[in-house]
């Protein structure tokens, strides 16, 4: 079974890879996701869900990290 993982860009998109179902509000399934998708958290992109590049001339700015267990 493969794992979906879902990698936090910095001042990116959520890189999400694996087998997916993406949905809209009403469940209707996007059928471009396939299995490597970019998904905007910036709030700019003209094509949302999905990244479109608008976060590299936006100013979106996020550098978070998970916290490291000691
Ligand atoms: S994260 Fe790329 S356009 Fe929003």
């Amino acid at each position: 079974m493969t794992e979906t993982t879902i990698k936090v860009r910095e001042s990116g998109p959520y890189l999400v890879r694996g087998p997916l179902t993406l949905t809209d509000a009403d469940g209707n399934v996007y059928a471009a996701a396939g299995e490597n998708v970019a998904l905007c958290r910036c709030g700019g992109s003209a094509t949302k869900p999905f990244c479109d590049g608008s976060h590299r001339s936006n100013g979106f700015h996020a550098t978070e990290r998970a916290p490291v267990a000691e």
